[in-house]
């Protein structure tokens, strides 16, 4: 079997391509922008890196020849000077999907996010919600995966979760009495390979969040708990966060933004878990913490 990667450099892509690699009969393709990203990516036999670029429909067309599958996990929540909502969610999304069908691709897989629609009044789940369309009017069989945080060694959401309960005083939205589903990236990587393994014959959309939901400011506590440390987590007021955010945003050209701040306060609420229906098994809340913890040591 041989499948195409796109983002293949991200938390994603590299948590997935471990695992993958442990598979010497599935070949895969491992798409990035900038051949500097070589070096981060799981080395293996099996394991060819590409670089691809979304403005060059031959350099995608390349990496998808022959390819059963192709996984599109690039795509951003923050926006920098370089990368916004519109190229890297929606146009690179575009992009994959017509050099899919030029292949003839049979099952496209894409990661999207809990609230993704193409109504929302928020410019990221709008994105996303916008990707998912094109993806479902591509005519190509899909699994859409909409995902809450992710966590795991490295990924963005957890760093901050051990930096915070490593500080002794953390500082969050409204306190962060929002609550979360957080899911273990290895959960997700297992879930993205059964879903290879088990193509659908049309457009399926999993909502695949973790086992238990938590208020932010719990999953903080319980993170210091298992350090042995304590923390006193404390608010920043919201209205006060937005304000910043956007100041700092529009000098910077990017970063956090009133926009991101809506989506960190969002309870991350599905109707059905897709664990069942894809055929993985959780990880527990509790060994995620101590998976995170004790990669950041
Ligand atoms: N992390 C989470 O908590 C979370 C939650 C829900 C959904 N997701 C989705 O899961 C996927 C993977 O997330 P991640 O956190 O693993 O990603 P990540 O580590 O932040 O990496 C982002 C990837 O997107 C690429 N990218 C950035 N701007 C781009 C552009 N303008 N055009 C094309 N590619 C661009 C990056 O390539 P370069 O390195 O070349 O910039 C990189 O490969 C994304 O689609 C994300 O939206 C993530």
């Amino acid at each position: 079997m041989k499948i195409a990667v796109t983002g293949a450099n991200s938390s994603v892509g590299q948590n997935l391509l471990e695992q993958l690699k442990s598979n010497p009969e599935t070949q895969v393709v491992a798409g990035v922008r900038n051949e500097k990203a070589f070096a981060s990516l799981p080395q293996a036999e099996s394991i060819i890196p590409q670089k691809i670029a979304y403005d060059d429909a031959l350099s995608l067309q390349a990496a998808m020849t022959d390819a059963d599958c192709v996984i599109h996990l690039a795509g951003i929540l923050i926006e920098t000077k370089h990368s916004n909502y519109a190229s890297a969610n929606v146009a690179a999304t575009a992009a994959v999907i017509e050099a899919a069908q030029k292949c003839g691709v049979k099952h496209l897989i894409f990661i999207s996010v809990v609230g993704a629609s193409s109504e929302s009044k928020n410019a990221y789940f709008r994105s996303k919600g916008s990707a998912e369309k094109l993806i479902s009017d591509s005519g190509i069989a899909a699994s859409i995966l909409r995902t809450p945080i992710l966590l795991g060694p490295g990924a963005a959401g957890a760093n901050a979760i051990v930096g915070m309960a490593s500080s002794g005083q953390a500082k969050v939205l409204g306190g962060g009495h929002y609550c979360m589903r957080p899911l273990d990236i290895d959960d997700l990587s297992r879930a993205i390979i059964k879903l290879i393994e088990n193509p659908p014959s049309s457009v399926v959309t999993h909502e695949l969040v973790g086992p238990e939901s938590a208020p932010y400011r719990d999953i903080i506590s319980r993170t210091a708990e298992l350090m042995g440390k304590t923390v006193e987590v404390g608010k920043v007021p919201v209205l006060l966060a937005k304000v910043g955010a956007a100041i700092t945003s529009t000098i910077k050209g990017g970063g956090i933004t009133p926009t991101v701040i809506d989506v960190i306060i969002q309870d991350e609420v599905v109707e059905t878990n897709a664990d069942a229906a894809i055929g993985i098994t959780l990880t527990s809340l509790e060994d995620t913490l101590k998976k995170i913890i004790s990669a950041g040591n």
